[in-house]
């Protein structure tokens, strides 16, 4: 198989080294990120979970941390404003404490996945009263049980036309900006021991919109902590393409920013797809490593990252495969591990980006 260069090797001669070892043998991510103090993670769903064995096992090799992908969102759990069902919620949780994983919990305010019954808020105490009975209740049920959470999810979008980048979500047209300070202190009352996250989408590229994005976040962050806001930490999903010029400079100087608030940082997210590539796998995959280990090598120069986590750990358990189809019908390849769960280049990628400096 081919193998994966260190990081000055880019693009297809990023693959021209075959590893004089079988990846196979190796110890798993985690392991590799512990010698330097920091988490694997993924995301997954009990359903995907507990449909597979291979997938259980390749997560307990290879990760120390768990997200729940759909199985703490607002349309899984809330049937009904007055119902809440935690059966998979639990699962997962249990699933993770019986097997050493630490549990990352995502998300307890987003503007997507809700269920259908908040389009009937009307009034403001609609919206406040159900967003602080929904975190006093999650945090609460899990508390000391869960390292941390997202507790706002993609709260910008510069597309929205707001001066301060704000999304408008049902949160901020029923409670205002504050909306966001709220979560956060209920949140940190439910569970005080809790690390407490932002997490954000388009924070990666050297674009106009990723420079937009990463100014509004900072000065939101700025914000919050000025009012003494419990936020702890900026998730960065990381959803990255193989296709893009792999140059993260704007991102290098936004998280010596966010250290300088006195934040730390999850790469909560972390896959890059492969749809537009040529069909050849062996070159897809060269590509999409190439990209995991610029982007690593970037985030990984800052003590403040604490985790890294992939949005899925295996190829055919990615969202992509449901929202970034290939044309050519070709089952994408996003993650480091195969159908198979074997290690492929991007796991490489990762692991070398992992070596202590
Ligand atoms: O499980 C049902 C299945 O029973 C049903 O037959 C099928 C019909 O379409 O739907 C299945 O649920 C889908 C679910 O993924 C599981 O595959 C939902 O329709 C679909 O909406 C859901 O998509 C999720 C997406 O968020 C929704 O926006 C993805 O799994 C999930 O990976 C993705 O994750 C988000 C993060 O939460 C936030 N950051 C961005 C990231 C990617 O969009």
């Amino acid at each position: 198989m081919l193998g994966f260069a260190p990081a000055a090797a880019s693009g297809e001669d990023a693959c021209l080294v075959v590893p004089s070892d079988d990846l196979a043998k190796r110890p798993g991510l985690k392991d590799q990120a512990a010698r330097r103090g920091l988490l694997i993670g993924t995301a997954a769903d009990r359903d995907t979970l507990f449909a597979s064995p291979t997938y259980r096992q390749a997560i307990r090799r290879e990760c120390t941390l768990l997200t729940p992908e759909n199985s703490m969102k607002w349309e899984r759990l809330r049937p009904a404003p007055e119902v809440y069902d935690f059966t998979k919620a639990d699962w997962l949780v249990d699933f993770a404490a019986s097997h050493g994983l630490l549990v990352h919990g995502h998300t307890l305010v987003w503007h997507s996945q809700l269920p259908p019954w908040v389009d009937a808020w009307t009034r403001r105490d609609h919206a406040e009263t159900a967003m602080i009975d929904h975190i006093e209740k999650m945090v609460g049920r899990y508390a000391g049980r869960l390292r941390s959470w997202d507790v706002v999810n993609e709260a910008i979008d510069p597309g929205d036309g707001r001066a301060d980048g704000l999304r408008l979500t049902p949160w901020l047209q029923h409670l205002g900006p504050a909306y966001i300070d709220v979560a956060f202190q209920v949140a940190a009352a439910a569970d005080p021991k809790a690390l407490l996250v932002y997490n954000e989408l388009g924070l990666a590229y050297d674009d106009e919109d990723g420079a937009r994005r990463r100014g509004h976040l900072l000065d939101l962050l700025s914000r919050l902590i000025a009012k003494e806001t419990p936020v702890h930490a900026v998730g960065i999903q990381a959803h990255l393409s193989a296709d893009r010029p792999p140059s993260f400079e704007g991102l290098d100087q936004f998280l010596g920013e966010i250290a300088s608030l006195g934040l730390k940082v999850m790469i909560t997210e972390l896959d890059v797809s492969d749809q537009t590539l040529p069909d050849d796998m062996a070159l897809r995959d060269c590509l999409v490593a190439a990209t995991y280990s610029a982007f690593l090598e970037t985030v990984l120069r800052h003590s403040s990252v604490v985790s890294i986590g992939t949005w899925g750990l295996s190829d055919p358990h990615s969202w992509l495969n449901e929202f970034a189809p290939r044309a050519d019908g070709l089952p994408p390849r996003p993650l480091p591990l195969d159908a198979a769960m074997t290690r492929k280049p991007a796991w490489l990628a990762i692991w070398d980006a992992l070596e202590p400096s």
